[in-house]
């Protein structure tokens, strides 16, 4: 799906980070807004582009597990493990932070987040660039991650430096990521990698933090947020049926059957019945119904079990300013 990059492309994306630039970069879960993590005044650009408040820590992705040790102290043994069985990939480790590591990347906590990325691309970008790479996903504060170039535009315009283009990103979801800071390991965010997976390696499935945890936006109840209201239903058929609403707008449907018949007040989206590719097509289809002028988007929710985690959670931020209740509403 990832399509090449052309080398002189990644040798001026490096030259930008390292005068202090923004380059949106893809990763295999979403894009990235990546800047030079050794640099405040690099990082701080990124929070002034994203409207993000500045207590919210970034991710710090480095080219190779060895690159931790410049980012992390007193590292836990299974953190290497964890690095040797999931890296490259979608796991981010929350660390007890090194001296010297800015305030700026951490949102001024204790610990950093750190990812080895395993898109292609961002690893080329990684090897050129030969530092660490502070990059949120490439959003506004409290929108839907992009998960193509043309998404990054549409969020940032010209306020980026370079947006490097390889397509689709292949997970679509973001990372998973692991808290290895405290007494016992702790999902915040669930994603790429399962707990089940997780649990392969920590002899045991880790918990959910609780809510009083550490500040991670994707944790806010209303976080990847669309336009159009999103409603959680568990039967999106019996429900579609009530639309249009007099004098309303259409609804729009991501469900994973087919429509029973044609309802005139929807556009119905059938979404994968697998949970890899349902994670994929997710914010691409919530950008998309975006632009259908629809009252109401319709979710019909998905099937219980670890495998659908990311998808149920990053539903559910997106329905929390709507609520989740059944029936047609305004
Ligand atoms: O897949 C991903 O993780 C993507 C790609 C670009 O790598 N990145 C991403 O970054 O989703 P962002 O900033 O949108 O979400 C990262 C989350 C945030 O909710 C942030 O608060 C949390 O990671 N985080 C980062 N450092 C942390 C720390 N030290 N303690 C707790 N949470 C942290
Ligand atoms: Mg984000």
């Amino acid at each position: 799906m990832s399509t090449p990059v052309p080398p002189a492309d990644i040798a001026r994306a490096a030259g930008i980070l390292l005068r202090g630039g923004l380059v949106a970069f893809p990763t295999e879960t979403v894009y990235g807004l990546g800047a030079d993590a050794a640099s405040e005044t690099a990082v701080a650009r990124i929070f002034a582009a994203k409207g993000r408040p500045a207590d919210h820590p970034l991710i710090v992705h480095v080219a190779a597990a060895a690159d931790v040790a410049r980012w992390a102290r007193d590292i836990p043994p299974v953190a290497w493990e964890l690095a040797a069985r999931f890296w490259p990939g979608p796991l981010t480790l929350i660390l007890r932070r090194a001296p010297g590591v800015h305030d700026a990347v951490t949102g001024g906590q204790d610990t950093v987040g750190l990812r080895v990325p395993a898109h292609p691309v961002a690893r080329e970008l990684l090897r050129a660039f030969g530092g660490g790479i502070a990059a949120p996903s490439a959003n506004r504060f409290g929108r839907v991650s992009a998960t193509t170039a043309a998404h990054v535009v549409a969020e940032f315009g010209a306020t980026v430096d370079c947006v490097l283009d390889a397509g689709a990103c292949a997970l679509g979801l973001e990372s998973t990521i692991l808290d290895l800071s405290g007494s016992h390991p702790r999902v915040l965010r669930p994603g790429g990698v399962s707990r089940d997976e997780l649990g392969n390696v920590l002899g045991v499935a880790p918990g959910f933090a609780g809510e009083a945890g550490p500040r991670v936006p994707g944790r806010l109840a209303a976080h990847y947020v669309p336009d159009t209201p999103l409603r959680l239903v568990s039967d999106a058929r019996a429900i579609a049926r009530q639309y249009p609403v007099p004098g309303g707008l259409p609804a729009a449907v991501l469900s994973l059957h087919q429509p029973v018949m044609a309802l005139a007040g929807c556009r119905w989206v059938t979404m994968p019945a697998d949970p890899v590719s349902y994670g994929q097509q997710l914010y691409a289809r919530l950008r998309e119904v975006d632009t259908w002028g629809c009252g109401v988007l319709l979710v019909e929710r998905p099937p219980e079990g670890r495998a659908w985690e990311a998808v149920h959670d990053r539903l559910a931020r997106a329905a929390g300013s709507a609520g989740r209740g059944e029936g047609a509403g305004p």
